[in-house]
């Protein structure tokens, strides 16, 4: 692993390391989820407080952590240095890495979204190989923390894309870390516990594949939108705050609704509503072309311009004309 992407790791290797921290505090600790010092240091004091920790302690605990990871206010000349650690990760795809400038950004959240078959999931996979590419290849030399909400993720799969990136079909798998979730609790709760799992294993890449379908299936009714909003809201930070943690890429795939709003033309929108849209820093519309080709469209970016690339889905993967 490089240096920079060393950056993050904290001084303290362990909560025990922290000063002035019980070994009852630990446990509470580690018990509501926040297992390492990473983790600890973008956690929020009323997080910690809900989980009967007192206040003047989980200040000073969150404290510690976030001075030992240098996490605190910084002036733009250091936040360009910070932003230096950000990689990219590439889709294997030329065509969806140009309209991404080269690839998917550590640090920060980005969205697939489109109807059935519009390719998310096969993008999921492909990225699965790419992340555990050197960093001259396009990847991040790790390994992928894959959550999957809808039981289609498919090894066989993984291990047909793995060839044409030079990976053996075996070793591929071996740089995967998979979990079902079976609700949306579930989910919450397997990201919740994860941070020494993407520590343990070089986690570069984090997946919720898909983000919404639990969610949508289990909260219904307009007087359970805003619980379940909540809960949403915690789930992306939580996702967020692991991948500025441990300098990760987080991709999540959405589905979409036909606007109400749109009789004439066929706009549609992601789901989540704007709770998802205000998380997700880049967001990409996939839709379907003639046979295999798909379209992804960039619709959403802090930094880009809108656009859009053809790909194709073939027996390799995803990949353009440009690949060959
Ligand atoms: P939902 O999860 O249902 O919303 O769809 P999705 O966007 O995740 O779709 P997915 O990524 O599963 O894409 C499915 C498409 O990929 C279908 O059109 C399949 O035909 C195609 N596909 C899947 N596996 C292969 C394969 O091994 N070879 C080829 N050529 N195409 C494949
Ligand atoms: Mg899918």
């Amino acid at each position: 692993m490089s240096e920079d992407l060393e950056y993050y790791k904290a001084k303290y290797k362990t909560l025990e390391d922290l000063p002035d921290i019980g070994p009852a505090t630990v446990a509470k600790l580690k018990e509501i989820g926040f297992k390492t010092v990473e983790s600890l240091g973008t956690a929020a004091v009323a997080e910690l407080v809900a989980a009967g920790i007192g206040e003047a302690m989980a200040e000073k605990v969150i404290e510690a952590a976030r001075k030992s990871m240098a996490i605190t206010f910084v002036r733009g000349d250091e936040l360009v240095e910070i932003r230096k650690n950000v990689r990219k990760l590439t889709t294997g795809c030329s065509s969806l890495d140009r309209l991404l400038n080269g690839g998917i950004e550590t640090q920060s959240l980005t969205e697939f979204y489109g109807e059935f078959g519009s390719g998310k999931s096969q993008l999921c996979h492909q990225l699965c190989v790419t992340v555990q590419l050197g960093e001259a290849q396009g990847g991040l030399n790790g390994s992928v923390l894959y959550i999957d909400t809808e039981a289609t993720f498919r090894p066989e799969r993984l291990m047909q894309m793995a060839p044409r990136f030079g990976l053996k079909p075996e070793d591929a798998l071996k740089g995967v870390v998979y979990a079902e979730a079976y609700t949306s609790n579930h989910q919450t709760v397997l990201l919740e516990n994860a941070d020494e799992v993407i520590k343990e294993n070089n986690v570069r890449l984090i997946i919720v594949d898909s983000v919404m379908s639990h969610f949508r299936s289990e909260y219904l009714g307009r007087e359970m939108l805003a619980p379940r909003q909540q809960q949403l809201n915690k789930h992306l930070h939580k996702l967020m705050r692991l991948s500025r943690a441990f300098n990760t890429a987080a991709v999540i795939t959405n589905q979409v609704l036909a606007s109400p709003d749109a009789f004439f033309s066929k706009a549609v929108s992601p789901t989540g509503g704007h709770i998802l849209g205000h998380m997700s820093h880049s967001r990409i519309f996939l839709r379907k072309g003639r046979s295999n080709v798909r379209i992804a469209k960039l619709t959403a970016s802090p930094s880009l311009p809108e656009g859009e690339v053809p790909m194709r889905i073939t027996e390799r993967g995803i990949e353009s004309d440009e690949d060959f």
